[in-house]
C-alpha cells in the first residue's frame, strides 16, 4: 500500500470510531493536513448525522464547507466531543510533534477543547523518541531572532520557514537536530520563551487514541504509562 492509501485506511477507521457516538447536535473538531483531508472527505457522507465542525485551519474550514459541512467558531461551541487530526511524529505515550502544515496553534487550541483526541497516522509517523522531524515553533514576527537565539541555547538548530505566514499572522521557526527526551518539560520550556505563541509538542494534551495504518492493517493504540 502507498502512504496515501495507508492514510486513507486510518481516515476510514476514525469514521468507524466516531460514528456510533454522533448526535444531531455534535460539533466535531477537525485537524489539518493530508490525513485530516482524507478524513474530511469521508466525513461528508455522514453530514446529516451531526451538526457541524470546528476547524484547526482556514484550509480545513474551506474543505469542510466544500462538502456542505457547517463550520462553527470555537467560541460559539465550547468543547467538542472528538478532535481528529494527523501528526508528524507520535510516540508510545501518544505525545506528538505537529505543525508541519503550520497549523499548530489552532490545532492545539481545538485539541485542548476536545473530550477525546483521535490521532490518525500512517506507520511512518511512529517513533520511540521525538525530534527527528524538525519541531515547529510559531512566533510573533518581531520576536523571531530573539526566539531563535534562545532555541540555540537549548541545543536546537533553528531555521526560519521562509514565506510562511500562519492563519494567525505569525511566523514559524523549525528546530532541527533537536531530539527530545522529556516532551512534557520541553513543551513548557519552549512556551515560556517570550515571543513564542505555541510549539509543536503535543504532550500536555496528547492523543487519547492512535489509529496507526501499516501493512498489516490499522492498529488501535492508547497511551502507555
Ligand atoms: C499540520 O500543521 C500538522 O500538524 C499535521 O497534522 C501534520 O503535519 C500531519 O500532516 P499529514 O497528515 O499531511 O502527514
Amino acid at each position: 500500500m502507498t502512504q496515501d492509501e495507508l492514510k486513507d485506511t486510518v481516515a476510514a477507521a476514525a469514521i468507524d470510531e466516531i460514528r456510533p457516538h454522533l448526535a444531531r447536535n455534535s460539533v466535531l473538531g477537525i485537524g489539518t493536513g493530508s490525513t485530516a483531508n482524507l478524513f474530511i472527505d469521508r466525513l461528508a457522507a455522514l453530514r446529516d448525522d451531526f451538526k457541524g465542525a470546528v476547524a484547526s485551519s482556514e484550509a480545513s474550514a474551506e474543505r469542510l464547507r466544500g462538502h456542505d459541512i457547517e463550520v462553527f467558531e470555537l467560541n460559539e461551541v465550547g468543547s467538542v466531543p472528538f478532535y481528529i487530526d494527523g501528526a508528524d511524529e507520535v510516540n508510545a505515550h501518544l505525545h506528538m510533534i505537529k505543525g508541519g502544515g503550520a497549523a499548530l496553534t489552532r490545532e492545539k487550541i481545538v485539541a485542548a477543547c476536545s473530550e477525546r483526541f483521535i490521532c490518525i497516522a500512517d506507520a511512518s509517523k511512529r517513533v520511540t523518541r521525538l525530534g527527528a522531524f524538525p519541531l515547529p515553533v510559531e512566533v510573533i514576527p518581531m520576536a523571531r531572532s530573539y526566539v531563535a537565539r534562545e532555541l540555540v541555547k537549548l541545543g536546537a538548530d533553528p531555521v526560519y520557514r521562509q514565506g510562511v505566514v500562519t492563519d494567525n499572522g505569525n511566523q514559524i521557526i523549525d528546530c532541527f537536530d533537536f531530539m527530545i527526551d522529556d516532551p512534557l518539560a520541553m513543551e513548557a520550556r519552549l512556551n515560556a520563551i517570550v515571543g513564542v505563541v505555541t510549539n509543536g509538542l503535543f504532550a500536555a494534551r496528547g492523543a487519547d487514541v492512535l489509529l496507526l495504518g501499516g501493512s498489516n492493517g490499522v492498529e488501535r493504540l492508547t497511551p502507555t504509562e
